[in-house]
């Protein structure tokens, strides 16, 4: 017998992030709460069942554009358009979406801003780790309400899969790959089968239409919890590369850093992009094992350097210069948060930045102050 499951999903106007009120971190569907109504109000186009936008407008949500009537929507996900039109249209089949990707490369992000766009709700998430039990996936008991009156619905709590199954959302599986493998392969029948088998009721609850899941994983945690094939066979893959040129980083850093600033007060700094500039260049250089002009081979630090970091290097330097400094983003802002970032290992690391710095930043033009201020936090 199918059961039913009260809708449980976090109401808006009760979880602190309404527009306005003093969430520190409001879920996408609330942050963009304008966007998505404008879009909503003018999407003509057909919207399959229970999403709140079509695939179009979920698209337009992710990349950004202009509506019709003028409406601005901001660019969420800055890179190639075909990678999310792929995931929007994969969220309209009966395939699950897998994210994949290297560390920093907005998978998160992108997961949370497509279930807000499609579902409305961002909150029906699973973070995996080594400790996700079964019952996060599936359901748990309210061990009070099963003891005083047995194996009842009452007594049943619902995951954040089971729900969205329910009600016709997107959930969301976070590091799918960390999950262990037999707690994993839960989601095989869900996936397959579209329904949750609840043997000790002798119910089962079907995924109405609506449903769909969206995991996220590491490419560098391949090997942990590699996907079994059988599960990997119900997710249509998607990678996130990293930006492909230095000036798709600095917008996309630039545009992070402005939103989280404001988010948090900071004064915004008019000429934090030569900053922000000099620190997407050091992380890509770096990373790539190559200077930005082909001509001088470096080594690659053990850390990964991602346009994720290189956000939050430059936040914490316009907290700097704000807080400390004279509101302008400056060398010595940035620094210090470069080197945590390059220094992971601290042996290996730290000679591979002495020698990037001796040989590129030392000689580099218009690089003197940033050369002298990691000079003096290098020591
Ligand atoms: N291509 C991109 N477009 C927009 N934002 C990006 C991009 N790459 C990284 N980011 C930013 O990086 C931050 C971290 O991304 P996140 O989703 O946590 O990474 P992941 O889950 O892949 O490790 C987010 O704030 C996101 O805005
Ligand atoms: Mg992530």
């Amino acid at each position: 017998m199918p059961v039913s499951v009260a809708p449980t999903s976090v109401d808006p106007s009760r979880d602190g992030s309404a527009p306005g009120t003093e969430a520190l971190r409001p879920h996408a569907e609330n942050a963009s709460a304008a966007e998505l109504a404008a879009l909503a109000a003018q999407d003509d186009r057909p919207r399959p069942p229970r999403w709140k936008l079509s695939p179009w407008a979920v698209a337009t949500y992710l990349l950004g554009g202009t509506l019709p009537d003028g409406t601005e929507i901001s660019p969420k996900y800055v890179g190639p358009r075909r990678i999310v039109e792929v995931a929007v249209s994969t969220l309209a089949t009966d395939r699950a979406l897998l994210l994949l990707g290297v560390p920093g490369t907005a998978k998160t992000w992108v997961s949370e801003h497509l279930a807000a766009a499609v579902s409305g709700d961002s909150t029906l998430l699973v973070q995996g780790t080594a400790g996700t039990p079964e019952e996060a996936i599936r359901y748990g008991w309210n061990y009070a309400r099963l003891l005083a009156h047995g194996p009842s619905r009452d007594a049943l709590v619902p995951s954040p899969v089971m729900r969205a199954m329910a009600e016709g959302l997107t959930a969301r599986v976070e590091e799918l790959t960390r999950i262990p493998a037999d707690v994993q392969d839960t989601l095989i029948t869900i996936l397959s089968e579209k329904n949750l088998p609840i043997p000790e009721l002798g119910q089962e609850v079907q995924a109405v239409r609506g449903f769909n899941l969206i995991a996220t994983a590491n490419d560098r945690d391949r090997g942990v919890n590699d996907l079994s094939s059988a599960l990997r066979r119900r997710f249509n893959t998607v990678v996130l590369p990293l930006p492909e040129t230095a000036e798709a980083e600095v917008e996309i850093v630039s545009r992070r850093v402005d939103q989280i600033g404001r988010s948090l007060d900071l004064p915004t700094a008019p000429d934090g992009i030569d900053e922000i500039r000099r620190v997407v260049t050091v992380f890509r250089e770096l990373r790539d094992g190559l200077t930005d002009d082909g001509r001088t081979k470096v080594k690659s630090p053990s850390g990964t350097l991602s346009t994720a970091e290189a956000i939050s290097v430059v936040t914490n330097g316009l907290a700097l210069a704000a807080h400390f400094g004279d509101g302008v983003l400056r060398p010595a802002d940035v620094a210090a948060g470069i080197l945590g970032a390059v220094l992971r290992d601290p042996a290996a690391d730290r000679v591979i930045w002495q020698e990037y710095l001796e040989t590129v930043v030392r000689e580099r033009d218009g690089w003197k102050d940033f050369y002298r201020a990691c000079r003096e936090v290098s020591v």
